[in-house]
């Protein structure tokens, strides 16, 4: 049996932030991996998605380059040029983090590691089934799970395997399809819709809700889902998907809309995107704490489980399906590991806020409440708004789509949300989340001088406005 500080199972953004914050305080980790590194953020989700839109950006920008000045004859696009370059990212990435895992006190196992008991897990081979003898046996005090999420399907009334794609299926096409329909009008679908849309594709969304990215301030989402209908993006909403089938070559999704009807879409590419659900193993009844498949692992506000000394942080415990979350969340439950003798107050930060940003074009993003959710909530508030039309650096960018929605506490007071779409929405945003990490006000917001011209003077015109 192996003895080490801690064991930790996975090695995407939270699982490797965490074996190297916690050797670099001088705990003896093991990590287990049974795939590559990184996990679905760099292997199969915002990095690969990323290179997309960076591709879609530059066809944008070619398609208005007229409007520069600049005489355009046309130009093709090649996907399996564009998928070649995404993976020569992500392997530069996956080496990144292969150099940053060898630290002395880190061991990392190329296995699949499985709960004996609650201290102990037992390393298989890749691929191995339950009667594969395993390789080796570990055991620690402290374990934290990082285990990720998969995609979640529809149940239809007919089984529809092989006949849609998930997003990673999508990100392996070396073909881009002709017609797409996107299945799920949230965070993945719409990325993919406007990604998809500029390479080309014909795009058709079938979204259940009566609006796109339910999470996003419902504004802004109505906003930007117009931008994508001015591209030619189809979208029915209120609309539940009920089958797929094949016909001649074709997928036909069918679907009741909001009226009752039933309607089909016919598409040479199905995606389904209807969110993810934590990646949870039956081993891990063996070490005895509470789990769902639907919700995932139960975890208190330090993400211990219901066994003590069992972490797990990231899309496995179903809280917030972000990368910087499960970094997040790794630093937090390594300092309280490393420091046991700290008391919950020294740990924890109320004033916290975990933003999130979504790279359609224009981007949407945001941090803290949202207006709808104030409201709900009674909560008393201010909101402040500000256009991208307005502000120097967007109309010289010929940017001049979006805006800023910044929300406080009554009398320019305490910023509680912050909530945009346009350029580089993110960035303004991650301004936001600094603020609101040291209690910033309104009132103190607008005393910060802000570089002129940039977009960052689009959230100074809100806090002003
Ligand atoms: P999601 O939960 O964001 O959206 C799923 C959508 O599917 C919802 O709008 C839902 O109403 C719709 N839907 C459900 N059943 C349906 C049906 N029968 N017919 C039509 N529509 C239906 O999930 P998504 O987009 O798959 O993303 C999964 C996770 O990955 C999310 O937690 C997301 O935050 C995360 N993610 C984050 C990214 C980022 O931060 N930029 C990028 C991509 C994913």
């Amino acid at each position: 049996m192996k003895e080490y500080d801690l064991m930790v199972i996975g090695a995407g953004p939270g699982g490797y932030r965490a074996a190297s914050y916690a050797a670099a305080k001088g705990l003896k980790v093991v990590i287990f991996e049974a795939s590559q590194l990184g996990g679905t953020c760099l292997n199969e989700g915002c990095i690969p998605t990323k290179c997309y839109a960076r591709n879609a950006e530059v066809m944008s920008l070619m398609k208005e380059a007229e409007a520069f000045g600049i005489s355009n004859n046309g130009f093709d696009f090649h996907l399996e040029i564009a998928k070649s370059r995404k993976d020569e990212v992500l392997q530069q990435l996956r080496s990144g983090i292969e150099t940053l895992l060898p630290h002395p006190n880190i061991t990392l196992v190329r296995a699949e590691a499985r709960f004996l008991d609650a201290h102990t897990v037992e390393a298989c081979p890749i691929g191995c089934d339950s009667v594969t003898p395993s390789l080796d046996s570990y055991t620690a005090p402290s374990i934290i799970i990082a285990t990720g999420s998969i995609p979640k399907k529809l149940h239809l009334e007919a089984p529809a395997d092989g006949l849609f794609l998930d997003s990673r299926d999508l990100l392996q096409l070396n073909r881009q399809p002709q017609s797409l329909c996107i299945i799920g009008a949230g965070v993945i679908g719409m990325e993919f819709a406007s990604i998809f849309n500029a390479f080309g594709t014909q795009i058709t969304v079938v979204e259940f809700l009566k609006e796109c990215l339910p999470a996003l301030d419902s504004d802004i989402a109505k906003r930007l889902r117009k931008v994508l209908e001015k591209r030619g993006v189809t979208f029915h909403l209120q609309s539940a998907v009920t089958g797929i089938k094949s016909e001649e070559g074709a997928k036909i999704v069918t679907f009741t809309d909001k009226k009752g009807r039933e309607q089909t879409v016919e598409a040479e590419q199905v995606l389904m995107a209807v969110g993810r659900a934590p990646r949870i193993f039956n081993h891990f009844q063996n070490a005895g704490f509470d789990y769902d498949a639907r919700t995932g692992i139960k975890v208190d506000d330090h993400f211990e489980t219901t066994v003590k000394g069992i972490y797990a942080i990231g899309d496995c415990n179903g809280r917030q399906m972000l990368a910087h979350a499960a970094e997040w969340q790794a630093k937090t439950v390594v300092d309280r590991i490393a420091n046991p003798h700290l008391l919950s107050e020294d740990l924890e930060k109320d004033t916290i806020a975990i933003p999130a940003a979504i790279f359609t074009a224009p981007e949407a993003a945001c941090v803290g409440k949202s207006e709808d959710q104030l409201k709900q909530e009674d909560i008393a508030y201010e909101c402040r708004k500000a256009f991208y039309r307005a502000n120097g650096k967007a109309l010289a960018m010929n940017e001049t789509e979006g805006m800023v929605k910044l929300l406080s506490k009554p009398d320019a007071g305490r910023i509680v949300g912050c909530h945009a779409y346009g350029a580089h929405a993110a960035d303004l945003v991650q301004e936001v989340t600094a603020l609101m990490s040291c209690n910033t006000t309104v009132a103190q917001l607008r005393d910060i001088v802000h570089i002129h011209p940039t977009l960052s003077e689009i959230l100074l015109a809100a806090a002003e406005a």
